[in-house]
């Protein structure tokens, strides 16, 4: 039987990023490929005395149906715990619970892209809203980045060769795949620009929390006044992922057009997990269990960056990132990173090549590297493979 699907189906054959994960899952390999939290962590002992309280006295709303937007209670616990903290003002209608940031970026990928629409994003960036744009036919345009993230005179080009633009997409804090940190003065840059434009910027935050190093940094969110910014996070990263609960954070307007797509998507995010993690954040305290992670992630990467720094090739760029899960690399002489991925997985170790992270032509030899659920032994022995792969690869060249 053969279907006739949409041309919003990506094409398996081209699942570059599945193969490189499939590879990257043989119990032999030492995977730096994921940008999985590290479970060691996971609360659960707390998460079991939160459900157990909404089974004992809220079972019957946790179970039933509920509202497209997240319970009132969740949303107030974002506000009072993580948009207060982070500068952003807002009350109950400026937020809508998402099943993940995953689920908020296609929807609004759906809400903003019709078939040959452009939207502006890092130069790389985050693979997966790489592919919900392209599935609703985007025209995605990459601006460069350096240390301090995208480039303003860079944007200002694509915005001006782009007028029509419809969004600008942005992982400013721990970028993924980077790791790279936009600065202060550049986000207050950033933000009057996009409005000058009249283009709005969606800006995806899971990592901001998760520092190690350095002052924090508001969100673009803080500096906009006139609700030209879609914000978003997530629980994935800073507590669990596998119950996919996220949020967004725009204007009332948005908002209400964001609930109807949602209503159609699913209806609502998951009421129990709701109920539960509401609990969670009303009974504990998340920045002490924040911090927890900053502190294990922190010696994981410095332990990363060292052997970085004295085993990988002269030459070898990386970034520094001061939060979050990754480290990207990039090594010099290197033509075909999918070359040097297949001679690192015959050594047993996977990392993902950084082309996955570019919508068109990607930089040849770069590399992302996951440093937040490998233990400091397997790092030291997986990095000792990676760098003796490398250095071997470039040898034969
Ligand atoms: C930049 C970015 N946005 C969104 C997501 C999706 O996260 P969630 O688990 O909240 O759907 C990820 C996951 O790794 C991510 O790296």
């Amino acid at each position: 039987m053969s279907f006739k699907y949409s041309s919003h189906v990506p094409n398996p054959d081209n699942d570059a990023t599945g193969q490189i994960l499939a590879a990257a899952a043989d119990p032999e390999v030492i995977s730096f490929a994921g940008g999985l939290p590290d479970p060691a962590l996971f609360p659960v002992k707390e998460l079991k005395e939160s459900a157990d309280r909404v089974f004992d006295t809220k079972a019957a709303a946790a179970l039933q149906y509920g509202s497209a937007a997240g319970i009132p209670q969740l949303r107030e616990q974002v506000i009072d715990k993580f948009l207060k903290h982070r500068g952003i003002e807002g009350d109950l209608d400026n937020i809508v619970i998402s099943t993940g940031s995953e689920q908020a970026i296609e929807q609004i990928a759906k809400m903003f892209v019709d078939e040959g629409d452009t939207v502006i994003v890092e130069r790389p960036t985050y693979l997966c809203t790489i592919d919900a744009f392209t599935s609703f036919g985007a025209n995605i345009i990459g601006v460069d980045m350096d240390e301090d993230g995208m480039k303003m005179d860079s944007l200002e080009e694509a915005l001006k060769a782009h007028p029509e633009a419809k969004l600008i997409y942005t992982i400013p804090t721990f970028q993924n795949p980077t790791g790279r940190t936009m600065s202060v003065e550049r986000r207050q840059e950033f933000v009057k620009l996009a409005e000058q434009y009249g283009v709005p910027i969606l800006e995806d935050d899971p990592y901001g929390a998760i520092r190690y190093a350095g002052e924090e940094i508001p969100p673009l969110k803080h500096f906009d006044k006139t609700g030209n910014v879609i914000y978003m996070s997530s629980f994935s990263k800073i507590l669990v992922p596998g119950i996919r609960l996220g949020f967004v954070v725009g204007e009332k307007d948005f908002i209400k057009n964001l609930v109807l797509m949602k209503q159609i998507a699913d209806l609502h995010s998951d009421n129990f997990s709701q109920y539960m993690i509401a609990d969670y954040l009303e009974h504990n305290d998340v920045y002490a269990h924040i911090k927890d992670i900053s502190e294990l992630y922190k010696g994981r990467f410095e332990l990363m960056l060292h052997i970085i720094e004295t085993e990988f090739p002269k030459g070898t760029h990386h970034s520094t990132p001061e939060g979050g899960m990754f480290i990207w690399v990039q090594v010099p002489g290197i033509e075909d990173t999918n070359k040097l991925f297949d001679a690192c997985i015959a050594n047993n170790v996977a990392f993902v090549p950084g082309e996955a992270f570019y919508a068109g032509v990607g930089e040849p030899g770069t590399m992302r590297l996951n440093f937040s659920n490998v233990d400091d032994e397997t790092i030291k022995v997986g990095m000792k493979r990676l760098a003796d792969a490398i250095n071997g690869f470039l040898d034969k060249k």
